[in-house]
């Protein structure tokens, strides 16, 4: 096994947190069932402690000791996670029986739950035999980090060890679908499209609840839980066909007009979301510019999610903490 692997393992069986890619965006990784190492992440993190924290695991088996699935989401999960290998994070009814730290699920009896496709975080589970906790690698309200050196910037040394590697996949987080009750409810959308989950329902689940399925553009779920905002040091203009005067611009598609970054020369929306968070980090400098405008991205498939996030970019001026 890789030395770094084997250090990363050895760091997480002792309690300690590391940061490494998934499937999605880089995540702060630890042992699930020990409380030490869960706390750490909600202080390295500074986050709320009842916003409750996303868990990998390596299967269905491993997913099936922590919630209760019925045989709509087991179907949902062979699909996704096996079939497809697609990053879909399920929200589920806890097993009373889980061995999970109490400090994930804040007093919640649900559980966010996915199955990551990418091999180092898979690795690390399967390795391990435990399921990991793994918010994204960011402090809380700030982007998602999509490379290390966004990791080591965010967090300087307190994370031991970064794992490296040359790009997340998705380069946006996963999408969320909380199977909780019905109507199913989309309450994050990210790199599995609507379109994908409705395809899916409409095969497999008869027509009564595929017709009253709900998108929502936020993670407002009950009164505890918080809308997602991320806080950046300059205003975002979305829907931008020219920079103003001392704005960065972000193109995206073929375009005559100078831009500091295209996030896809040829319009394509995966390329799009690998690139966004990376190029919002780049350009997100007020000794540079005033602002950062982006062009418009179409509003299907992934472009959804690119704009749901944009649409939740928020100058630091306009935010508080009430909101996040
Ligand atoms: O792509 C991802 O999912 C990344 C990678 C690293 O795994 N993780 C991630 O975690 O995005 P985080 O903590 O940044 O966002 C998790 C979101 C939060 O908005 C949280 O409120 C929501 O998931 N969440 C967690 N457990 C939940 C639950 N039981 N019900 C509803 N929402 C939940
Ligand atoms: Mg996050």
């Amino acid at each position: 096994m890789n030395k770094l692997l084997k250090h990363a393992i050895d760091l997480i069986r002792t309690g300690e947190v590391i940061a490494a890619p998934t499937d999605t965006v880089y995540g702060l990784l630890g042992d699930a069932t020990n409380d030490i190492a869960v706390k750490k992440i909600y202080m390295l993190k500074n986050r709320p402690l009842n916003k409750q924290l996303i868990v990998l695991v390596s299967g269905l088996d491993m997913a099936q000791e922590i919630a209760d699935f019925s045989p709509e989401a087991r179907d949902i999960a062979n699909f996704f996670w096996i079939n497809q290998q697609k990053p879909l994070t399920l929200v589920l009814h806890l097993k009373q029986s889980n061995n999970l730290s109490k400090l994930i699920t804040a007093g919640y009896q649900t559980i966010a739950l996915r199955r990551p496709s990418n091999s180092i975080a898979l690795a690390l589970i399967k390795e391990l035999n435990l399921p990991l906790v793994a918010p994204s690698a960011n402090i809380s309200s700030h982007i998602s980090a999509t490379s290390a050196n966004m990791v080591r910037e965010e967090f300087g040394q307190s994370i031991k060890l970064v794992l490296d590697s040359p790009i997340c996949k998705y380069g946006i987080e996963s999408t969320i679908l909380d199977m909780t009750k019905t109507p199913y409810t989309i309450v994050r959308t990210g790199s599995v499209t609507n379109d994908e989950i409705f395809d899916f329902l409409k095969k497999h689940l008869d027509n009564s609840m595929t017709n009253s399925i709900l998108t929502s553009n936020s993670v407002l779920l009950t009164s505890k839980q918080f809308i997602k905002t991320y806080r950046l040091k300059l205003p975002l203009r979305i829907n931008a066909m020219h920079p103003s005067k001392g704005e960065a611009f972000i193109a995206f598609g073929k375009t005559n007009i100078k831009h500091d970054i295209n996030i896809s020369p040829t319009g394509n929306l995966k390329e799009a979301a690998r690139n966004l968070f990376k190029a919002i980090n780049m350009l997100d400098n007020p000794n540079k510019y005033s602002g950062i405008a982006i062009m418009p991205i179409q509003n299907q498939g992934l472009g959804i999610s690119i704009n749901n996030i944009l649409s939740h970019c928020l100058h630091s001026n306009n935010w508080c903490a009430s909101t996040y």
